[in-house]
């Protein structure tokens, strides 16, 4: 495959030290990425990344980047506030332009299942940056589930802790976590997908039903507390994420037939159930630290093994893989789970990928070489 031309909207936190930084570093070992242009609407953030990108061409708009550069680029990687996602990347399908997106995917579930179809009409990849699959620690868990050590999964608990929201860069606006009209949300829409997709994964299956609570302890119109328990077909999951914690943590537990494991940041504990010759039950366990910089926010050592995915799915033709769907469904339970929770934590039915409408969009989700990658 040749080398991807990347063009990039929004260049603030995550793209100056998780993304941008991933592409210097590929474009050195790998020589597969480079990237030519940048769009911000911030004076102060396209002075940082033209200091930091002297050869790439900087816009004020991505509307203007787009009508520049599209012949010039396979992929245009987003990573605005949320409530932007949907129009940046619709613009650049039209423009024939492989899309990488942050999450969550849009701050609506029309504004997803539009994206999907956009993708699947223009057949280009759109791809979600569902970052926490890559972390060492993570894949660690999988290789445990993929041993059938523990068994099939059945209870999975997902913790997030944080002491603040996440603040954005200071050329821009650095609370925009608490305004919804940027970002669609609290921590629920911040922190929500990375707890949705590691359930999917963990338990196998797609949820049917959400109940949630919400609480706002700050003076904002956002969320800074969420809980909610999700019924799968497989089993259950529950997940508590907070803004309002004394330390910054993620806490996961994955429960099967034989054992389970514990996730506590780098450590991972896998309990393994023995049987004792009186017919008692007991565990073993083993524990071992996986360093994977979690209190690094912008998971930069996480993005290269993410873009290969990305490039991959490129390279297939795969313009709605699973990751694209499961974004869908990321945003749907969002969704919902605001709804239930306005509603006083009332159970809701999940639509699932049926949601993304009933005409022939999954058998438009070819499989298929893309001429120019
Ligand atoms: N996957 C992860 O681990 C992770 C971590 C942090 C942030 N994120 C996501 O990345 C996105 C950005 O978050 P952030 O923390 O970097 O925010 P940020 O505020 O630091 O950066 C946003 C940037 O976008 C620019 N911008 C805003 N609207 C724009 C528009 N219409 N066109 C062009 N530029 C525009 C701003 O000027 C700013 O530079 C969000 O979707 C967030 O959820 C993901």
């Amino acid at each position: 495959m040749k080398k991807l031309r990347g063009g990039i909207v929004g260049y603030g936190f995550i793209m100056e030290k998780g993304h941008a930084a991933g592409y210097k570093r590929r474009a050195q070992d790998l020589q597969d990425v480079d990237v030519s242009a940048i769009a911000d609407i911030s004076p102060e953030r396209r002075a940082v990344a033209q200091a930091q990108w002297p050869a790439a061409r900087i816009y004020d708009d991505y509307r203007a980047l787009l009508a520049a550069e599209a012949g010039r680029l396979d992929f245009v990687d987003v990573a605005t506030p949320p409530s932007d996602h949907a129009e940046i990347a619709n613009a650049a399908f039209e423009r024939g332009l492989h899309v990488l997106c942050e999450k969550p995917l849009a701050a609506s579930i029309d504004d997803a299942r539009g994206m999907l179809r956009n993708a699947v009409r223009a057949e280009r990849v759109l791809y979600p940056c569902h970052n926490y699959k890559h972390a060492p620690v993570i894949k660690a868990v999988r290789a445990v589930l993929e041993s059938g050590r523990i068994g099939k999964v059945h209870l999975v608990t997902l913790q997030t802790f944080r002491n603040t929201h996440a603040k954005g860069v200071t050329g821009w606006r650095p609370d925009w976590r608490r305004e919804r009209r940027y970002s669609g949300g609290g921590i629920a829409m911040d922190h929500g997908s990375h707890t949705f997709y590691l359930a999917f994964e963990w338990l196998r299956s797609y949820p049917i039903a959400i109940t949630a609570r919400t609480a706002t302890l700050g003076a904002f119109d956002t969320e800074d507390d969420f809980s909610c328990s999700l019924r799968f077909p497989t089993g259950v999951a529950t997940a508590h994420l907070s803004w309002n914690a004394g330390v910054r943590k993620v806490m996961y537990t994955v429960h099967g037939e034989r054992g389970a494991v514990r996730v506590e940041d780098d450590d991972i504990e896998v309990a393994l159930q023995e049987r004792a010759p009186d017919g008692s039950t007991g565990w073993s366990f083993e524990r071992q630290a996986i360093s994977s910089d979690w209190m690094d926010s912008s998971h930069v050592t996480w993005f290269n093994s993410l873009f290969d995915d990305f490039k991959g799915a490129i390279a297939r033709g795969e313009f709605v893989g699973r990751e694209a769907e499961e974004s869908f469904l990321c945003v749907q339970l969002i969704a919902t789970a605001y709804a239930s929770a306005r509603e006083g934590s009332r159970e809701l039915p999940l639509g699932g990928l049926t949601a993304l409408g009933g005409d022939d969009l999954h058998d438009r989700i070819v499989m298929k070489d893309v001429s120019h990658a």
